[in-house]
């Protein structure tokens, strides 16, 4: 299965979580493995894409043909899609980016004192709406991870962050999502919205970045 659909398109994507430091010997994070968006990556090159993967710290292989730029934090995974974007037509955001980050990160290691500590978070820099806002005609598709009111929200990001198409998955399904080989994914536009049951993710990738194509061509 390879039909060059997506040839002469240009694929920004980010993959995997973020990781915000805390010291320098920890940090908060999630359980994201990069599997979904390196199975994107993988089927967007396999079908003719040139293909960009800005990758949060997971431990998988770059595919093959595909331009791959590793960062940790959010800040640094908006400032490396940033500097990328325009030389891109698409942009799909697989990233389980970390929605908060450390307010002050500690110079030293932060010993153990007190029998409770608080720790202020700051809200991170949304990648997703900050690309969407800053070119308008670049095909913004966002994930979204819920563990309830899949559509509500779902539907809800695609209209708050101005997105063409949004792919819901529900990650408290036991065995797909995060750091699964598998996952189901409902996917979202302004008027449409499909259904891909539960597969591999390379399949899946396949199936969403067909609908990608077809919304494109229709465009
Ligand atoms: O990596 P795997 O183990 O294979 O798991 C895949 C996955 C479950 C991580 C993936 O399928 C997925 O759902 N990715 C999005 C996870 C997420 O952060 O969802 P969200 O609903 O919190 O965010 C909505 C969208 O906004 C996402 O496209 C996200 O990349 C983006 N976002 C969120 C916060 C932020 N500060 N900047 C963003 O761009």
């Amino acid at each position: 299965f390879a039909p060059k659909l997506l040839t002469g398109h240009k694929l920004l994507l980010t993959a995997g979580p973020t990781r915000e430091a805390i010291d320098p010997v920890r940090y908060i994070s999630n359980h994201s493995s990069g599997k979904m968006g390196f199975a994107l990556a993988k089927a967007a090159a396999e079908m003719g894409a040139e293909v960009t993967l800005v990758a949060g710290p997971v431990n998988l292989a770059t595919p093959h043909g595909v331009k791959r730029i590793d960062v940790e934090s959010a800040e640094q995974m908006l400032e490396a899609v940033m500097a990328q974007v325009d030389e891109h037509n698409i942009f799909i955001g697989c990233a389980a980016v970390a929605d908060y980050r450390i307010a002050t990160v500690a110079t030293d290691k932060i010993k153990k004192s007190a029998e409770q500590m608080q720790l202020a978070l700051v809200r991170n820099p949304d990648i997703l709406a900050t690309v969407a806002q800053h070119k308008p005609k670049l095909f913004t598709v966002g994930f979204a991870a819920e563990t309830q009111d899949v559509e509500k929200y779902a539907r809800g990001k695609l209209e708050k962050k101005q997105l063409d198409m949004i792919a819901a998955n529900d990650v408290s399904i036991q065995g797909l999502g995060f750091n699964a080989d598998d996952n189901a994914l409902v996917v979202f536009d302004k008027e449409s919205c499909q259904h891909l049951p539960a597969t591999n993710k390379l399949t899946l990738a396949r199936q969403l970045l067909t609908l990608i194509e077809q919304k494109l061509t229709a465009q």
